[in-house]
């Protein structure tokens, strides 16, 4: 194989040796390591009972791996079960009024997002979506048109989970800062195959699940929340869990923890956190540099193909403007997908359009070999 450098890693993978999955912008491939967590999980159950202790250590090593991906401290994590749910948690922190009620996001960020946003609007808040231009990229000037000095809050995708346009997440910080607004950063589509640090950029917040490239199962979600920034936020959705000590067991006390672990609420999906924390730590061996730069060799590959066969191609033209996905536009994209994976390609319909979406256990062969098959398709 070509400069393929993750070929001992690949092995984890068993479904790899018969399909090429590369779906990871919606579920990755399963590796072995996930398996062996939720067996772990399973045995205790079936043998112990139960575990609570235990299974509340994985779940903080699960946000402890997810610290590390994105050079962070597991002090400043929280557990929910979706992104959605962490967006309205934060929505419903913040005060929209005469001095600040503006939100700015991108057109092309995910529905759910825009969503919990727009449910904002009955509180007070002005919601306003920054344009892509006709190469589906979001220019910074979109943005800088809309974030003035009433913006509470801007609304990022780091990667589009439509095209897979790449935002400049830096460039966006600054401009938020600049009028005092807070920045919510949306790394489903980028934590796992693109290198993070939300210190050296000064994420206020950075969301992600885990079942895309942090290659876990759904059910579970975390939240990066800048110290400075969790102090001044109490969430309405709450619980036990975000209490100073949740095993105080005092109705009449809303003490909120300090930190991130205030975004905490009730039981957390220990099964899921088992699954999650076993795809991070194997995340967490690679060299997030070497995975990038392979993520963008894959994008390369997949471009020239589909230029190749003539496809109509939605992203972005460059792959050091796009992330792992390339979206290529179809007429029936559910009835393409399955017959991609008959054809033994797992590949991601979304709207009008299929993405192929590898991990770095993916070959150029797969990219190539499933753009070859949609061309047979389409
Ligand atoms: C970028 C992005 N954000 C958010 C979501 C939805 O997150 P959740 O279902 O965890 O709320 C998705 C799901 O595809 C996504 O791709």
């Amino acid at each position: 194989m070509t400069n393929f450098p993750f070929e001992a890693q690949r092995a984890l993978f068993p479904i790899l040796q018969k399909k090429a999955q590369l779906s990871s912008c919606s579920q990755s491939a399963l590796s072995t390591p996930v398996t062996e967590a939720l067996a772990r999980y399973m045995t205790s159950w079936s043998e112990q009972g139960m575990d609570w202790g235990g299974w509340g250590v994985v779940l903080d090593q699960a946000k402890a791996e997810f610290a590390r991906l994105i050079h962070a401290d597991a002090a400043d994590i929280a557990v929910m079960s979706c992104v959605s749910d962490f967006a309205s948690s934060i929505g419903n922190c913040l005060s929209f009024d005469a001095q600040r009620d503006g939100i700015v996001l991108g057109e092309i960020d995910f529905p759910s997002v825009g969503h919990v946003w727009l449910a904002q609007q009955a509180r007070g808040a002005v919601v306003q979506f920054a344009q892509p231009d006709a190469g589906g990229e979001i220019a910074l000037e979109g943005y800088a048109r809309l974030i003035n000095d009433r913006t509470r809050l801007v609304s990022v995708s780091q990667v589009s989970y439509s095209n897979g346009f790449k935002q400049d997440i830096g460039a966006i910080v600054k401009l938020a800062r600049a009028q005092g607004a807070l920045l919510f950063v949306d790394a489903y589509q980028s934590a796992g195959v693109m290198q993070i640090d939300v210190q050296r950029d000064d994420i206020d917040m950075l969301v992600c699940g885990a079942q895309k490239y942090l290659l876990g199962c759904p059910g579970i979600a975390f939240m990066y929340v800048r110290p400075s920034v969790a102090e001044q936020l109490k969430p309405s959705n709450t619980g036990w869990f975000g209490r100073i000590n949740p095993f105080a067991f005092d109705i009449r006390t809303l003490d909120y923890a300090q930190g991130a672990r205030r975004f905490d609420t009730g039981t957390p999906p220990y099964i899921n956190g088992a699954a999650a924390c076993a795809g991070m730590a194997l995340l967490n061996t690679l060299d997030m540099a070497q995975v990038e730069a392979y993520i963008e060799q894959l994008s390369a590959v997949a471009l020239r193909e589909a230029k190749r066969h003539n496809l109509p191609i939605a992203s972005p033209l460059d792959p050091s403007r796009k992330g792992s996905n390339t979206a290529i536009r179809v007429k029936d994209s559910a009835a393409i997908e399955r017959h991609m994976a008959s054809a033994g390609f797992i590949v991601s319909a979304r709207g009008p359009l299929i993405r192929v979406a590898p991990h770095f256990y993916n070959t150029e062969q797969d990219v190539a070999g499933a753009m070859a098959a949609l061309a047979r398709l389409v």
